[in-house]
């Protein structure tokens, strides 16, 4: 039996670090500060964006929120980012996705200053993960990282297999193994033999976006399993893009969706958000 990755207590831990060097900011006459822009009425963006308001207030981080309508023109929220941009008192900047049909979401992202990207989607800050020198990190592929060394895992010299290759998450988490030694085999719907390949790793990311396709056949015994998917079923009950139940058998740790990577997301923004604010104050 696998030892579970608590992501729920992890995010927490991490919260809780982001909260003490909030209130040290303070302290020094500095307050973090993170817009969180919204355009439409996206139901399931409608709760992302009110967790990461309260994920603010836990942290003592303060929040501006734009809750702007549908019909919000591609230059209303061009000007608003530029707003943010030159206001010193705001160090960071999300724009939730996805965004209406209507704006090109590749032209905001672009537009959001690279040291206030706490997304770390601005090719700026994807360039500096691919030399190895990222410091405003995506946040999911950034949680997937604290949740293997936080379960005591050494990534050097360990064979990590990733599967998927999304610009959000498979390509970068491969990244950021390989800036922390792993040797990184990426693959993907056109990679030969699957199975056979995901068998050699002793560290599993899956980035797939199907539910249960990692099945117990594919993985080694002892492997550490981080499973990044989140699918709804049709009973409603979520379920990651691992066979958890199986895979679990032979894993030596694993994470659980809900409760795995699920809840890093927000906790490494808010990290993003105290490194973006430091930066901005020449403290690091
Ligand atoms: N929509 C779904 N996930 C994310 C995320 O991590 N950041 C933003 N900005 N939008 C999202």
């Amino acid at each position: 039996m696998a030892t579970l990755i608590d992501g729920k207590k992890i995010s927490t831990d991490i919260k809780d670090e982001v909260k003490i060097e909030a209130a040290a900011l303070k302290e020094k006459g500095i307050e973090p500060c993170l817009a969180v822009i919204l355009v439409g009425e996206n139901p399931a963006s409608q709760v992302y964006v009110r967790n990461k308001k309260r994920a603010c207030e836990y942290c003592g981080i303060k929040s501006l929120s734009y809750e702007l309508p549908d019909t919000t023109s591609e230059d209303e929220l061009l000007s608003l980012i530029d707003k943010l941009n030159a206001d010193p008192s705001c160090h960071g900047i999300l724009v939730q996705l996805p965004l209406p049909k209507h704006i090109d979401e590749d032209k905001v992202l672009l537009k959001i200053d690279p040291k206030k990207d706490v997304d770390g989607f601005h090719p700026y800050n994807v360039g500096l993960l691919s030399i190895g020198k990222a410091k405003l990190k995506a946040c999911t592929p950034a949680g997937c990282i604290e949740l293997i060394k936080r379960s005591g895992v050494d990534i050097t010299g360990k064979k990590c297999v990733v599967v998927g290759r999304s610009n959000i998450v498979g390509k970068p988490v491969g990244m950021l193994l390989l800036a922390e030694n792993g040797t990184v085999i990426t693959t993907h719907s056109k990679t030969k033999d699957l199975p056979a390949v995901c068998r050699e790793a002793d560290i599993l990311v899956a980035a797939i976006g199907k539910p249960k396709f990692i099945t117990a056949d594919m993985v080694s015994d002892g492997v550490t399993v981080i499973d990044v998917g989140i699918n709804r079923m049709d009973d409603g009950k979520l379920c990651g893009d691992v066979d958890f139940e199986n895979v679990e058998k032979k894993a030596a740790f694993i994470t659980p969706v809900p409760g795995g990577v699920g809840p890093m997301t927000i906790a490494m923004l808010m990290k993003n958000c105290l490194t973006a604010c430091r930066m901005q104050n020449n403290l690091e």
